[in-house]
């Protein structure tokens, strides 16, 4: 039986809330270490992210935060940002720790983990990142720390792509060497693994991109998930990508990720992501 004598509380905020599985996926995590936890969904109103975050603080334990309030997590938390939120510019897990608020960006974690998983270990890998908002901007970072040879970003607004690539190197300028950036069409050479985090997968679209070409071993992933395999996937397999996989690994990587900042503990992802898919149909 889990100790229910002190429930902590946990949960995730955005605007709409409704879809997130987080409360699902960490439901189960719970379960794996017979923890008492509530996680609950959290409606802000677009203009009051800040004292809905100060109300649940003063009960509760540690907040994920998705879209559209990673940015304004990111300045909320002011200095007690971690390494990985200040490169991404966003936050996705909030806590206290002497009565101040902290922040962190598992994001780009939730991601190296789940190509870690489905056995392409970033390191070492040419990998091109298509898209330059936020979903990219939070992986960019931790794809670096893995050890990738080099990193690509291409978008279709390329100014983006560029900044990106500026901001991250103002930060660290080692990161100068290993990280190049240009339009959707500059993506000469042949690459292990090729990134969608373009938002054109939420409506089935595909980015308008010349075909990339796949080295052998290599992997197609879309950062986004659904039911069946995305037009990305689709169409990456038909351009040579020896495997496609979607987002749902990074979503319950990141998840992991926030579950071991809050309490210490490394949960399996193997059973949560099977029960998610099955969910998924
Ligand atoms: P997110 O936070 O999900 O990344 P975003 O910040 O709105 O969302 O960024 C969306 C990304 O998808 C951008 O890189 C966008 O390209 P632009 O910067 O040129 O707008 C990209 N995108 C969306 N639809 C696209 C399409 N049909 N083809 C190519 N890129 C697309």
């Amino acid at each position: 039986m889990p100790d229910t004598t002190s429930v902590q509380r946990y949960g995730v905020i955005g605007h709409p809330i409704e879809h997130s599985r987080s409360p699902q996926i960490h439901a189960q995590f719970a379960s794996q270490f017979n923890l008492a936890l509530s996680y609950e969904r959290i409606l802000a109103p677009l203009d009051g992210f800040a004292s809905t975050v100060e109300q649940f603080f003063k009960t509760g334990s540690g907040l994920n935060v998705t879209l559209p309030f990673k940015e304004q997590a990111y300045e909320l938390v002011g200095p007690r940002l971690s390494r990985r939120a200040r490169m991404a510019g966003a936050v996705n897990t909030l806590w206290l720790e002497d009565g101040q608020l902290h922040g962190c960006n598992t994001d780009g974690v939730g991601l190296c983990s789940d190509l870690l998983r489905v056995g392409h270990n970033p390191e070492g890998k040419r990998i091109l990142l298509i898209g330059a908002g936020g979903a990219s901007r939070g992986v960019v970072f931790p794809l670096l720390e893995a050890g990738c040879e080099l990193l690509h970003i291409i978008n279709r607004t390329s100014a983006k792509a560029y900044e990106i690539r500026e901001q991250v190197v103002a930060l660290d300028p080692d990161a100068s060497r290993r990280l190049s950036a240009g339009g959707l069409d500059d993506h000469c050479g042949d690459w292990d693994i090729v990134i969608n985090a373009t938002s054109a997968s939420l409506n089935q679209n595909l980015p308008d991109l010349p075909d990339a070409r796949y080295r052998s071993h290599s992997l197609a992933y879309d950062m986004f998930y659904a039911s069946e395999p995305t037009a990305f996937m689709r169409a990456a397999q038909q351009a040579g990508a020896t495997q496609s996989r979607d987002g749902l690994g990074m979503l319950v990587g990141q998840a992991a990720a926030s579950f071991q900042i809050w309490h210490g503990l490394q949960a399996d992802v193997e059973p949560v992501l099977a029960a998610l898919r099955q969910d998924l149909g």
